[in-house]
């Protein structure tokens, strides 16, 4: 099964001979279903053109920090966010030193900087300058950071000598990538996702709603399939692809919405309710199309019930997770909803006009009753595959002590 797909993918090319792989390590990514931005270094394109990557990449090459239109068509730190994997190949042992020193004066190393996603560099060097305790330093340096070393493979090299310091092969890489998103953290949970706005319908033809796009919630159901997760979505009406292998339940309204969670609730370990479930619902629905009369009209709504608090209040109820959206007191909201509702963790998330609802990024606020994270605004699929790691390691820690205590 290939992760790739739909996966944003920055591949930076540095100054090495290897970088001639990078055209056919492009190409395969693409092939693989994912959307590939190529950034190069000036002395990368001293072995291979923009062009090449250009045509292979399908999108315009980026080169320049200081290109003004280059920046506004997207900017580096735009560039850094939308990315779910850094990819440096080759990197040579100059940029290396870069990355480890934390420069920022060039197009590449000022991505990487900026970026809080996954980062991978494949080393392409000359042995000697491989083997340098400098260039050793930098790696470890590197690793510390977490930063994923792919290779180098033994070998003969272009510049005639032979040991450690040849890129990695395309197809290896490929296979390496694949991997990165396979994480295994909730290898045989089944995990139950609700995404979306609900339609309460007032007649046959309108209904009350609200913003919600579904995206972190799609993204949430990706990032538990690639953790290895069984993963059901119930799903209000979003126009958003299905991501593979997840079983999704389209319904529309609250009443619907809970009806599937809870025909799925008691067979799942872990349950996330992104859903912008409506609050209330119109009384009674008209049978035929409200006509237009008075200057005003009333509409009585009534409570619809609450799913999440629902689920966290069954017998064997699964590790369950809120989501709290609020235009102000975002913590003291969201903690007070965790309490009321007795959640093991809930995602506050800021919402407004210009953030939260329909944007592809956002930043989150995660609490459990004793801890606290932040993350920083990045894109969706980046903060679903954090927050995805962060439930699995709290669901086990709840699991062990109940277990062992
Ligand atoms: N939720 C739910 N069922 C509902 C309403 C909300 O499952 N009928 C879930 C949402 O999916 C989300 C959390 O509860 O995980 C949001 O809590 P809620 O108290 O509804 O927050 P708001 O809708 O923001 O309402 P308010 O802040 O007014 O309390």
């Amino acid at each position: 099964m290939d992760t790739l797909y739909n996966k944003r993918i920055i591949v930076g090319i540095s100054g090495s001979i290897a970088a001639y792989k990078s055209a056919e390590l492009t190409r395969r990514l693409r092939d693989a279903g994912a959307d590939v931005r190529v950034v190069m270094t000036r002395s990368a394109m001293e072995f291979i053109t923009p062009l090449t990557l250009q045509a292979l990449s399908g999108r315009a090459v980026h080169t320049e920090l200081m290109d003004a239109d280059a920046e506004a068509a997207m900017g580096h730190i735009e560039l850094a966010r939308w990315a779910d994997l850094i990819l440096i190949a080759p990197a040579s042992a100059d940029f290396i030193a870069r990355l480890s020193g934390g420069h920022a004066n060039d197009l590449l190393s000022a991505i990487c900087l900026a970026s809080q996603t996954q980062l991978a560099i494949a080393p392409a060097m000359n042995q000697a300058m491989w083997d340098n305790a400098a260039t050793q330093a930098n790696i470890a340096t590197l690793k510390q950071r977490e930063v994923s070393i792919l290779g180098p493979a033994q070998g003969s090299q272009a510049c005639g000598e032979t040991g450690p310091g040849r890129m990695l092969e395309p197809e290896q890489l490929l296979k390496i990538c694949n991997n990165l998103f396979q994480s295994g953290l909730m290898s045989g949970q089944h995990v139950l996702i609700t995404a979306g706005p609900t339609r309460e319908p007032i007649d046959p033809v309108r209904y009350i709603s609200n913003r919600s796009s579904g995206k972190m919630g799609f993204a949430i159901a990706e990032a538990a399939i690639e953790a290895g997760a069984d993963v059901t979505l119930i799903a209000g009406p979003v126009q958003l692809d299905t991501p593979e292998r997840v079983t999704r339940v389209d319904v529309e309204t609250a009443s619907q919405m809970q009806q599937a969670v809870l025909k799925h609730a008691g067979a799942c370990d872990i349950f996330i309710a992104t859903a912008a479930v409506a609050d209330y619902r119109p009384g009674l629905q008209a049978v035929n199309k409200i006509k237009k009369q008075a200057d005003e009209m009333q509409l009585k709504l009534v409570k619809t019930h609450d799913i999440l608090a629902a689920v966290a209040a069954l017998a064997k109820a699964p590790f369950t997770v809120g989501f709290a959206a609020e235009t102000d007191k975002l913590l003291e909201y969201a903690r007070s909803k965790m309490e009321r509702k007795n959640l093991n963790m809930i995602v506050a998330n800021p919402v407004g006009p210009t953030r939260g609802f329909d944007q592809d990024t956002n930043e989150l606020d995660i609490l459990w009753p004793n801890g606290h994270i932040h993350l920083d605004l990045n894109s969706k699929k980046t903060l679903a595959r954090k927050l995805i790691t962060i439930i699995a390691e709290r669901a086990h820690a709840i699991d062990t002590t109940e277990n062992t205590g």
